[in-house]
């Protein structure tokens, strides 16, 4: 028999994948107890831990001056459009080559700008693969189906994703928080059953679509993401009861990834 078949899973290695704001981040006593946990799992099994979040990296650096945060094995920045490889300040250029192709910045702004109830997020979200803006939930409900369609008909390649009843993400179609999961799973050489991927809002969706991996969706999550979990959830996405770090360890114990 081999080591791996009579471990348990609790001691096998996983890829750990969080958003940040009002998942991983929002009550730092639970915080710190699942950065105890996760820190061992790392040194003693090998357990890669992974930040995925719609913040650039202006505001990543920001959050680091707020809360106290591993240092992840790979950052994900700009809903799922920037990967950072720990140690290294250079995006990786096979995920910026993949994202490219059909992508036009300046004519997907040209085409928002027409929209007077889109007020454009400040400059630092405003990235190579990222247009955001700021949109209220009840204009959202009749302008992005009107935005959506003059993205199409200029025959531009985007998505659009709504969060958190304010932001509004404009990225290439080829690219999401869901795309780098599926990226970096196959960049790490890790299993979907050995993959969890946790958040709280809109743009973490595409994360609990990737079809191989584990979902936990944090007690506090908001109603686009509960609504996705009541109308499309399989048994591999958990809700979890408690809040924030909480949730995501409570979740964690119930798939079995830690004691
Ligand atoms: C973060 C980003 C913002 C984005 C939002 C939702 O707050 O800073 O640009 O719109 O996430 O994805
Ligand atoms: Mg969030």
């Amino acid at each position: 028999m081999n080591g791996m078949s009579e471990m348990s899973q609790s001691q096998a290695p996983f890829m750990f994948i969080t958003d940040l704001d009002n998942t991983l981040v929002g009550d730092n006593d639970a915080l710190a107890m699942l950065n105890h946990q996760l820190q061992q799992h790392r040194q003693q099994h090998g357990t890669v831990i992974v930040y995925s979040t719609g913040r650039s990296l202006t505001l990543y650096r920001q959050l680091l001056t707020e809360v106290t945060l591993l240092d992840p094995d790979f950052l994900v920045l700009s809903v799922g459009t920037v990967i950072y490889p720990k140690g290294s300040d250079m995006p990786l250029q096979d995920w910026v080559n993949y994202l490219s192709p059909g992508w036009d910045r300046n004519n997907v702004e040209a085409i928002a700008q027409a929209f007077p109830d889109l007020t454009p997020q400040p400059d630092s979200e405003q990235t190579q693969f990222k247009a955001s803006y700021i949109i209220d939930g009840k204009s959202a409900k009749t302008v992005l189906p009107q935005l959506k369609t003059a993205l199409q008909e200029a025959k531009l390649d985007t998505q659009i994703i709504y969060s958190s009843d304010q932001d509004l993400d404009i990225l290439p179609q080829r690219g999401n928080k869901g795309a780098a999961v599926a990226f970096l799973q196959q960049h790490v050489g890790m299993r979907g059953d050995r993959t969890v991927v946790c958040g709280d809002s809109g743009n973490d969706i595409a994360m609990f679509e990737a079809a191989t991996a584990k979902g936990i969706v944090v007690g506090n999550a908001k109603p686009e993401l509960r609504e996705w979990y009541t109308t499309q959830a399989t048994a591999d996405t958990y809700l979890a009861e408690a809040d924030c770090a909480g949730g995501i360890l409570e979740g964690l114990r119930h798939f079995k990834f830690v004691d």
